[in-house]
């Protein structure tokens, strides 16, 4: 990435770092007493998978527990340890576990065979749900993966604009080799990069203007996921959405996460129509899942019979259990009131959240059914808002809430499912009391200190 936006000091109110220091050990060390199958198991995948696992996010310290079995909003751990599922499997879980429609409609797929190396019609019929539902999607194409569909969304952007840059923002997680947040550049995908602030037209009116004749496409997430739940101010995005009209630049929604606020996903809730849209997680019905799609004349550059060059390979594109799973699940599960009862559910959630954090200076920001839990109080516009925040109250919580039942991220990344019921959320609220109240029984932080402005 070239020039990355200036840090500015953090806002997080005073934390005892010797104390935090203290109280993460301990919690450590408690949560590895309880749980020696997992640690024997975890010890042993180590030796043949970097870290014991292969999807980073996944990794905490000591080690993650291994999952014996999931149902509904329920995870078992090998060690006997049952936890409700309030990280659903950072959104691909929307469903809950093992809903019946999604296994009956694979059983049934897997009965007529598999690894066709052929078309079947589950493809076309999970295309045309997801056309209909989305404003932006006239075509669409199917991936293995959110971060795929990125790549093939820039790519094409690339290609139909004949144009190089790739304006992103910083903080920002479009998937593994897509990564804009601090230490995340390594694996970068090698575009070029035009970096600028979340929710800041300013940032990108400069950019556009220093260099607007070479930008292909501006790739955003109309709230920032993997970034903290911080959703794009509307304004900022219409003021995007024209800007990019003014200089054909195409816009990207990445909506690998947000697709979950309503049937046509942000942009149908917020009225805003990109020129190509990302999709990924649970419209796969839980199995692999990832695509893009925008307009015919624009998605014809893969259609030789429309005059298209581009060819767009992936053995398992199409693979059986994702497209069977996935007209399922949005025909049968994801219907409107469905996810609209979802998203009222998590807006009024989020505030009793927040309510409980805000005391110690913590905060919950997010949108609909997805929130983080930060160490610093709110409002938070943006990645600039954290920057050099200390995360160890965020992980002492996450360890709390493990040690009381809940599975959360460690980040305190929050998504619910279908499967979370009132009463779920009701024990969310009252164990996250005990686990702030915890955070200064251990001297971590001080209500005093930290419930006013930030020290
Ligand atoms: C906004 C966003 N885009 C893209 C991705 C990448 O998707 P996948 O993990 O399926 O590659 C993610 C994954 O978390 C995401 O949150």
């Amino acid at each position: 990435m070239a020039d990355t936006p200036a840090v500015e000091p953090t806002r997080q109110p005073t934390i005892d770092g010797a104390a935090a220091d203290r109280a993460l050990a301990a919690a450590r060390r408690r949560y590895a007493d309880r749980r020696p199958n997992s640690a024997r198991q975890a010890e042993a995948a180590a030796r043949v998978l970097p870290a014991g696992s292969t999807r980073s996010v996944l990794d905490f310290a000591p080690f993650p527990f291994r999952v014996a079995s999931a149902d509904g909003a329920v995870l078992a751990d090998v060690d006997g340890h049952r936890y409700i599922d309030f990280l659903g499997d950072y959104t691909a879980g929307l469903l809950g576990h093992n809903p019946p429609e999604v296994a009956d409609a694979v059983r049934a797929a897997l009965e007529r065979g598999w690894a066709l190396g052929a078309v079947a019609d589950d493809e076309h019929r999970l295309a045309e749900l997801l056309c209909d539902r989305f404003p932006s999607i006239e075509q669409i194409r199917f991936t293995n993966s959110g971060t795929e569909a990125n790549l093939m969304a820039i790519s094409l952007a690339r290609h139909v604009t004949g144009r190089d840059r790739v304006l992103v923002f910083d903080g920002a997680y479009h998937g593994g080799l897509l990564y804009f947040g601090a230490g995340g550049t390594a694996l970068q995908a090698p575009y070029s990069y035009v970096p600028c602030r979340y929710n800041d037209s300013r940032s990108v009116a400069d950019a556009v203007a220093e260099h607007g004749d070479d930008i292909a496409c501006v790739l955003i997430e109309p709230m920032m996921g993997a970034g903290g739940c911080l959703p794009a101010d509307p304004a900022f995005l219409a003021d995007l959405r024209a800007r990019c009209s003014r200089h054909d630049i195409v816009l990207i929604f990445d909506e690998v996460m947000t697709s979950r606020m309503s049937t046509g996903g942000a942009q149908l809730r917020l009225g805003i129509t990109p020129d190509l849209t990302t999709l990924g997680k649970y419209l796969g019905g839980g199995m692999t899942f990832g695509a893009f799609g925008g307009p015919a004349a624009t998605m014809a550059a893969f259609d030789p019979a429309r005059g298209g060059s581009l060819t767009h390979g992936g053995t398992f594109n199409n693979n059986v259990m994702t497209m069977s799973a996935g007209a399922a699940a949005v025909e049968r599960i994801l219907t409107a009131e469905a996810l609209d009862r979802l998203f009222e559910r998590g807006e009024r959630f989020r505030p009793r959240v927040d309510d409980v954090l805000r005391p110690v200076g913590m905060s919950a920001s997010g949108w609909g059914s997805l929130l983080a839990i930060h160490p610093v109080p709110g409002p938070i516009t943006g990645p600039h808002d954290l920057a050099g925040f200390d995360g160890r109250p965020v992980e002492l919580v996450f360890h709390a809430m493990l040690e009381r039942g809940i599975y959360l991220a460690r980040r305190g990344f929050v998504a619910l499912s279908l499967a979370i019921t009132d009463d779920h959320l009701q024990t969310f609220v009252e164990r996250l009391e005990e686990a702030v109240d915890e955070l200064v029984e251990h001297g971590v932080v001080t209500p005093a200190l930290s419930s006013g402005a930030p020290a």
